[in-house]
């Protein structure tokens, strides 16, 4: 699919510290006024997931910034991992909060609503998006992660009974396993977040049926939210 050309002049990027692509959400069309902030995955950029974010929602406005740590000097990430699956925390945790910092401002700079924000992360992107909910949890509304994994327990669990999780993880990820998948989703709902977690019959690559699935969450939780 393709996604008509977004907005991300060097001058915005240099005032809101992210490179970025921003295309505002389809005006008349759209009653629901989402935000989806796209977090692609190790090695992506902004544009990886335009294409993602329209086919689950064709009015949303789509924020997706690029991830600032180049692992190897080239490989663009949301924050620093020692190891696979090992994650530098203290840089995590300072990276939670800058990108937070950058929705917050991007909302303000190009006028969504910031209380209508719902990330939508792959891999190191759906990480970084369940560290936000855990440690700035104000910036998003939900959230759904595709290929997640536990990236950090914090000291104090925050209050996320008002967030919507929509989390979908492959049976055999020998990244995001099982265990993390699952425990991830205990910890969401622990600190009192709805979350459902369906199993694709894949691996860490994204697959078809996982976007299909998203796209029918994102739906139902629209309607219900037109019925509040
Ligand atoms: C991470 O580093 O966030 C995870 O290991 C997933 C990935 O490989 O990006």
């Amino acid at each position: 699919m393709s996604v008509p050309t977004s907005s991300s002049s060097s001058n915005k990027s240099d005032q809101l510290g992210f490179t970025h692509r921003f295309i505002p959400s389809g005006g008349e069309n759209d009653k629901a006024g989402l935000t989806l902030l796209l977090l692609h995955g190790t090695g992506g950029n902004e544009d990886d997931l335009l294409p993602l974010g329209r086919e689950l929602d064709l009015n949303a406005g789509l924020i997706s910034p690029r991830g600032k740590i180049l692992e190897a000097g080239r490989i663009p990430r949301f924050f620093r991992r020692l190891a696979e699956g090992i994650f530098d925390i203290e840089d995590l945790k300072f990276r939670s909060q800058e990108l937070a910092g950058f929705v917050e401002k991007a909302s303000r700079v190009y006028g969504f609503d910031s209380h209508k924000v719902i990330a939508v992360g792959y891999s190191n992107g759906a990480n970084i998006a369940a560290s936000m909910l855990l440690l700035t949890p104000q910036i998003l509304s939900g959230a759904i992660l595709f290929r997640a994994m536990v990236p950090l327990v914090p000291d104090n669990l925050p209050d996320l009974s008002d967030k919507r999780i929509f989390m979908s993880s492959g049976l055999r990820d020998p990244i995001a396993t099982r265990q993390e998948a699952e425990r991830l989703s205990g910890l969401l709902k622990q600190a009192g977040a709805v979350v459902d977690l369906q199993w694709q019959d894949s691996g860490h690559q994204l697959t078809q049926d996982d976007i299909q699935a998203a796209k029918e969450w994102l739906h139902l939780l629209k309607k219900r939210k037109k019925k509040v």
